[in-house]
């Protein structure tokens, strides 16, 4: 029953548009509660639109007093959980954390964002130190340009690396696809290519990304079995 936590202080890092992505991927074959922890509401507020899969639920009540209870009561419900959080490196980031089979860190390539991912980092490592236990994580670039990688970009990801921080080897491009799922409150399948353009190429994107995270369950998963 994995439960997957977007955590990244930097607003605007692509945490609640990658979950989405990630959630409708998963309810193609499974159901899936995605936890809208941002007061804003974006999930909830996209969910109101039409064509939301039946597979996917969406619960908006979590704060900081009651967040591990809304995973676990999420977690007797459905085998996936996916919470979106607000931008902060607030007490609630770390209670998410902690019931975290895999933590996904969005950061676009830039060093601005670069520094905050290590922010996010840090706090998957006290948390760790406080539980004692291993938090799998992954670094996931957002919003590059899927034609050209440039320097800088290509800079930072080596540093990433070379610093011994795991990193997911797909990236969710800079896609409209992307952008339309919460102007248009649709699914991506259900996007229209009348507006939008490039829909297969976002979704090949898409699914790339769902499946490179599933292997990481899985991998986790085969690794804590066999400890
Ligand atoms: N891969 C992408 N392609 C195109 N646009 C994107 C992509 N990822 C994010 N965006 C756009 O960037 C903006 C910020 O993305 P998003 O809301 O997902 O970030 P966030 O980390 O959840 O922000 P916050 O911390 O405010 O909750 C949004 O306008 C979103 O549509
Ligand atoms: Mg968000």
């Amino acid at each position: 029953m994995p439960t997957i936590v977007f955590v990244s202080p930097k607003g605007g890092a692509g945490k609640t548009t990658s979950a989405l992505i990630l959630a409708e991927q998963i309810a193609r074959s499974a159901t899936v509660t995605i936890i809208d922890a941002d007061p804003n509401h974006p999930i909830q507020s996209w969910a109101a639109g039409p064509n939301t899969p039946a597979n996917l639920t969406v619960v908006s009540d979590a704060d900081e007093e009651n967040m591990i209870d809304v995973i676990e009561e999420a977690a007797t419900r459905t085998p996936f959980v996916i919470v979106d959080l607000e931008g902060t490196a607030a007490k609630i980031v770390l209670l998410a954390v902690s019931q975290a089979d895999l933590v996904i860190v969005p950061s676009q390539g830039s060093q601005l964002d670069a520094a905050q991912a290590s922010r996010a980092l840090r706090v998957i490592k006290q948390q760790e130190k406080m539980s004692r236990r291993a938090v799998p994580y992954g670094v996931l670039i957002t919003r590059t340009n899927p034609t050209i990688r440039t320097r800088t970009s290509g800079h930072l990801m080596n540093t990433f690396r070379e610093a011994g921080i795991a990193m997911l080897n797909t990236e969710l491009h800079e896609r409209e696809a992307f952008k339309a799922l919460f102007a248009f409150n649709q699914p991506l399948s259900h996007l229209d290519p009348k507006d939008v353009s490039n829909i297969d190429k976002a979704i090949a994107n898409a699914e790339a990304y769902a499946a490179e995270v599933i292997g990481m369950l899985r991998a986790s998963q085969e690794k804590g079995a066999a400890a």
